[in-house]
């Protein structure tokens, strides 16, 4: 956590540290037992020569602290969070409270099945629905995130190449690929084989059949729609051309939102697919974790999935199955995380098949009733109809000396999240919005005009952006620093000068 420089009163003591010296939240009656002697429960050898450093706060500013701090971030819960690729739509409450039944929050992870059948019924039944969304066979559950899933995913195309006598070496990647994808792809002992997109954003057909023909293909990786927010309408032609050079498809669901009860995975001819449940699922993000990137793949690759496997015996009982003699192994402890499945299954329960498809039509609606107030206000480089987001470019405020970071910091003052930026690298200054299908009209209008505001103001006074944000408990931070040397643990007044006790 980098020092704050925000708001008058906000230094880093009024927001992070409180401990003074005695305070305590709670006080115990005198003992009215005998009182054994230390040496008699310790030895004097093992014992803290100190007591241990703990911050000394009253109830009250524990209370406080914690209320604070809840409040200090900028959360979906805040406003608008038009995140592009992450979709932050609204987590509905409801997911919260079934994921707290004693029956699924109590469970141990050694509990035999017998004990655990409600449990293991609803992950079935979440892989079984998951696998109608996708359009495939078969469904793991286990990955903890998206690029956990790709790394399962591509151990299982390298399983399956195997076992057919072959090693191919390479995995296609288009030019607009979220980071995770090659780096799975190493990860997995792949090597990564760009491919360029044409002018309109999807995979460059010419480009593609020159990198096949370069041979050692094991598969491609591809998100459709793309992170350019359109649909690669060659999807079918791709498909074709990639599993005739002897490859599989992977797809890369983060995008999964655009395309629910509308178009599936498996139909558009990929082979395995990766749902986050965070993004399309309404399950929390969560800082990272703990989350799950279940994927589902045809019934030819079923073989390669982990251990253990979720199945239902003839008489109807569900068990995990860990007999599958061909399994890439397991991916994760236990089953994934059973709370997070909990939320996507009240989630995908609560909407019904329609209800999906009307979650779809909205984003894609909500994101292209967006990307048309915004033509002309800022450059949006293609010119087509989005799917559930869109990229804008902030390249001709440049010549106020603004980019796309000033736009992005200067929403937040307007209470809005910004969208991602520079992403993807083939757009320069982007701006990737994906507004997402739980924004109300209003909250769009809103977004909007605050978009043009900061544009009028980029031309009126470009200082405005620059010194933004003026509104946060923090301004600007080294991401950098922040992320290499996080202060994650309590100061103490031995520490440094200020706020002695
Ligand atoms: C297109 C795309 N693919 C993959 C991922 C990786 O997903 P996760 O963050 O769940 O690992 C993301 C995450 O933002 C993404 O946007």
């Amino acid at each position: 956590m980098a020092d704050a420089q925000g708001l008058p009163g906000m230094d880093r003591r009024t927001i992070y540290e409180k401990s003074c010296c005695g305070r305590r939240a709670y006080s115990l009656p005198a003992t009215d037992v005998p009182e054994v002697p230390l040496d008699d429960l310790v030895p004097a050898g093992l014992r803290r020569q100190a007591p241990p450093r703990l911050p000394e706060m009253s109830e009250v500013d524990v209370v406080r602290h914690f209320t604070g701090l809840s409040t200090l971030n900028f959360g979906v819960d805040s406003g608008s969070y038009p995140l592009g690729s992450c979709t932050m739509k609204y987590n509905p409450r409801l997911n919260e409270t079934t994921a707290q039944l004693e029956g699924f929050a109590g469970l141990h992870p050694y509990q035999p099945e017998s004990l655990a059948q409600g449990a293991v019924e609803l992950m079935w039944e979440l892989g079984e629905w998951l696998a109608e969304i996708a359009g495939l066979a078969r469904t793991t559950l286990q990955p903890a995130a998206g690029a956990h899933g790709e790394l399962a995913g591509l151990l299982i195309i390298r399983a399956h190449h195997l076992a057919q006598g072959r090693e191919p070496k390479r995995v296609i990647i288009p030019d607009t690929a979220h980071g995770t994808n090659p780096a799975s792809v190493v990860m997995a002992g792949f090597t990564p084989a760009p491919v360029r997109s044409d002018a309109r954003g999807g995979v460059d057909l010419e480009h593609l059949r020159e990198v096949l023909a370069g041979g050692d293909i094991a598969g491609l990786m591809l998100t459709n729609p793309n992170t350019l927010g359109v649909f690669d309408e060659n999807i079918v032609e791709i498909a074709r051309l990639v599993h005739e050079a002897g490859g599989l498809l992977y797809y890369d669901g983060a995008n999964s939102n655009a395309v629910l009860g509308i178009s599936r995975p498996g139909d558009m001819g990929f082979d395995i697919v990766h749902f986050n449940t965070h993004k399309t699922f309404s399950t929390p993000h969560g800082g990272g974790g703990p989350g799950a990137g279940p994927i589902v793949v045809s019934a030819e690759l079923a073989a390669y999935l982990p251990v253990p496997l979720v199945e239902r015996a003839e008489d109807g009982r569900f068990f995990l199955d860990y007999d599958r003699p061909q399994s890439i192994g397991k991916m994760r402890t236990f089953y994934g995380n059973v709370g997070v499945l909990v939320r996507a299954h009240t989630y995908i329960r609560g909407l019904g098949p329609d209800g999906l498809r009307r979650v779809s039509e909205t984003a894609v609606l909500n994101a292209n009733y967006v990307m048309e107030s915004l033509r002309g206000v800022l450059d949006v480089p293609y010119e087509r109809r989005c799917m559930h987001e869109f990229v804008a470019s902030a390249t001709p405020l440049k010549e106020h000396g603004v980019r796309a970071l000033d736009v992005a910091k200067r929403l937040l003052d307007y209470g809005v999240h910004p969208p991602t930026t520079y992403f993807p690298l083939i757009v320069d200054e982007a701006l990737m919005v994906e507004p997402t299908e739980t924004e109300s009209r209003e909250d769009l209008d809103r977004m909007v005009d605050v978009f043009r505001r900061i544009v009028q103001e980029a031309h009126d006074d470009p200082q405005k952006l620059l010194d933004a944000p003026v509104t946060m408990p923090v301004r600007r931070l080294d991401e950098a620093e922040a992320a290499r040397h996080p202060v994650l643990r309590q100061r103490f007044p031995e520490d440094e000068e200020a706020g002695a006790c």
